[in-house]
């Protein structure tokens, strides 16, 4: 009955084709980083309590790969443009209109945060305010509705819960947090699909890069292009992606760790790299490329300007021309998944530079303080952390 009414015929759940008939509902932790989804996930009508409350996963085995967890949250939109009261269920697949507008036409959104664990027991989560509000500034270019901040907040904590066996301990990784925000009702003709699903998953995570916390070598990137003026590289949404990913390869494939964008009319300022934003050290000035709608503003580097200015530095957001590569003393890379990853080198016009990596760089002194923050090891004078007990 709950099924029929919540799930409509453009979308319902469906069995997971990595299911197993041996499973039982919310089987516990697997140590091969796989777990048994029911065959029909059920949709909770509250927070559901995760079966266990710890894992004995090698959490020192963790990277950046999907982990499929407990539960994932889900809510609809109606006809109205409002967002009904969301649901958690069983995490599994879904099913899809084949005419859905986000499979036709790409009309979709992603976010990504993280929940910690606290010391004291709980969980803490990062600003997800500023999530939300990033998700309701990119649904309003994508001519989709969106979720308020509060509804976005309150379903990022119930899938925190939900799912708290899987929040890694301190030290050892985080949850990150997935919500999706899709086109999921049917469309032909190139138009706003009539029906939207706000999504979360989660997956505890430590380092995005294989490199783990070693410097990142970047490859500037002087043929393909990431994001152009009166395009959408300044919301997150999901067509900005794979277009990159014939540059990822190549770089990848020549050695590097990620690439760094260039912009597209004169393909001589930063932009930023595949999925963080880019800041240049050099003596007590911080400069990073300034947000002109095709540079994704990062919740990340939005916290790293204040911090940084806390701390005494001066932060220049602006245009930076690829020749100040060469006069960098530092450079590094924020984003949720990343971190505050220590640039070691760059590869631009073929010449390698290299910068200073390690102790006592303002790399470490930010990111120490911004873990520190995140982890509340450091007092949150600036209030952006939201606790969950
Ligand atoms: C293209 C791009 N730039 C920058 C970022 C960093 O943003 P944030 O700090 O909010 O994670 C991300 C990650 O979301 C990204 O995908």
């Amino acid at each position: 009955m709950i099924l029929r009414r919540f799930f409509s015929s453009s979308f319902r759940l469906v069995s997971s084709s990595s299911s197993s008939s041996s499973s039982k509902l919310g089987g516990g932790c697997h140590r091969d980083g796989f777990r048994a989804v029911s065959s029909m996930p059920e949709p909770c009508q509250s927070s559901p309590l995760s079966d266990d409350e710890s894992c004995d996963f090698d959490w020192d085995s963790l990277g950046f790969g999907l982990m499929p967890t407990d539960y994932m949250y889900i809510m609809k939109c109606s006809k109205d443009g409002k967002f009904e009261r969301g649901q958690m269920s069983r995490y599994g697949n879904i099913e899809l209109s084949p005419s859905a507008g986000v499979l036709n036409y790409g009309q979709g959104l992603f976010e990504g945060l993280k929940a910690y664990r606290k010391r004291d027991g709980g969980f803490r989560l990062f600003r997800p305010d500023q999530n939300a509000l990033r998700m309701m500034t990119g649904a309003e270019r994508m001519c989709m509705p969106s979720p308020s901040i509060e509804q976005f907040v309150d379903a990022v904590k119930q899938i925190t819960i939900a799912n708290r066996r899987w929040v890694p301990p301190l030290g050892k990784g985080s949850l990150y947090i997935r919500p999706l925000l899709i086109g999921t009702g049917p469309v032909l003709g190139l138009a706003p699909a009539p029906e939207y699903t706000f999504l979360i998953y989660a997956s505890p995570v430590r380092n995005y890069f294989k490199e783990g916390s070693a410097p990142l070598n970047l490859y500037v990137e002087n043929e393909f292009v990431r994001a152009s003026r009166g395009g959408t590289g300044g919301v997150k949404t999901i067509s900005n992606y794979a277009p990159v990913l014939k540059a990822i390869t190549r770089a990848k494939s020549r050695g590097f760790s990620d690439v760094l964008y260039l912009d597209s009319v004169n393909k001589r300022d930063l932009e930023e790299v595949s999925s963080c934003n880019i800041f240049l050290v050099k003596g007590n000035v911080i400069s990073t490329p300034a947000t002109n709608g095709t540079i994704l503003p990062g919740v990340t580097r939005k916290s790293i300007i204040e911090i940084a200015r806390d701390r005494g530095y001066e932060v220049e957001e602006r245009a930076i021309n690829m020749e100040e590569l060469f006069d960098a003393h530092e450079v590094f890379c924020t984003g949720t998944a990343v971190g505050v990853a220590p640039v070691g080198s760059i590869t631009c016009m073929d010449r390698r530079i290299e910068y200073q990596t390690g102790a006592d760089t303002t790399c470490q002194e930010l990111y120490s303080t911004l873990v520190g923050i995140q982890t509340g090891t450091i007092e949150d004078k600036m209030g952006w952390t939201v606790e969950i007990s």
